[in-house]
């Protein structure tokens, strides 16, 4: 009977040199694809949050899986923070940088009533830039940052120090 933190260590492949010489990348995509670790991923990251998010928001791309899975669980709505250019109506956009590459992120102006409370999904907690750009992101459309749930943390990169005191959990963590 493994614990969630052993069932990402087993799964999780470790790929030195992507995408770029020097960074060791962390694959998630084996503990997405064993069935019964996502839904455990899935589960473990609602059980944080049970009864305070009105809705649970997705980064792309990797977020996005776990958002969906999470928001059908919980029977709430989902809410998709993107790459630029992919939203089609009036958007907020942030820009950040991160360990391999610069990024900005947009979501649409008004996908929820001002006051609402947005549990953020990723999978991988790095520096911090990307869950950082989406709480500004969220609060620039009148949201509530319930909190961030990840699936793994690197603990190396600093990501919890650059994002103040709003929650996180992370199921495992390097
Ligand atoms: C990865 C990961 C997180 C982010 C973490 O996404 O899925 O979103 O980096 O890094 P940070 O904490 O340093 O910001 P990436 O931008 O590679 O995009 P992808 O999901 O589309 O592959
Ligand atoms: N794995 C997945 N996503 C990431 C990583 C990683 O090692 N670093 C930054 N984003």
């Amino acid at each position: 009977n493994e614990t969630i933190e052993q069932t990402i260590e087993r799964l999780g492949a470790v790929v030195p040199d992507y995408p770029k010489p020097g960074v060791v990348f962390r694959d998630l995509t084996p503990v997405f694809a064993g069935g019964e670790a996502f839904r455990a991923v899935v589960d473990s990251l609602l059980a944080e949050y049970k009864g305070r998010f009105d809705y649970v928001a997705g980064i792309e791309a990797r977020g996005f899986l776990l958002a969906a899975a999470a928001a059908y669980a919980a029977g709430k709505g989902v809410l998709t923070v993107r790459k630029p250019g992919k939203l089609p109506r009036d958007t907020y956009s942030e820009s950040y940088s991160m360990e391999y590459s610069e990024n900005t992120l947009e979501v649409h102006q008004d996908d929820f009533p001002a006051g609402s409370r947005i549990l953020i999904l990723d999978d991988v907690l790095a520096t911090g830039g990307t869950l950082g750009a989406t709480a500004r992101l969220i609060e620039q459309a009148g949201g509530i940052v319930a909190g961030f749930g990840v699936v793994l943390e690197l603990r190396d990169l600093g990501g919890r120090t650059a994002l103040h005191d709003y929650p996180v959990h992370a199921l495992a963590a390097y």
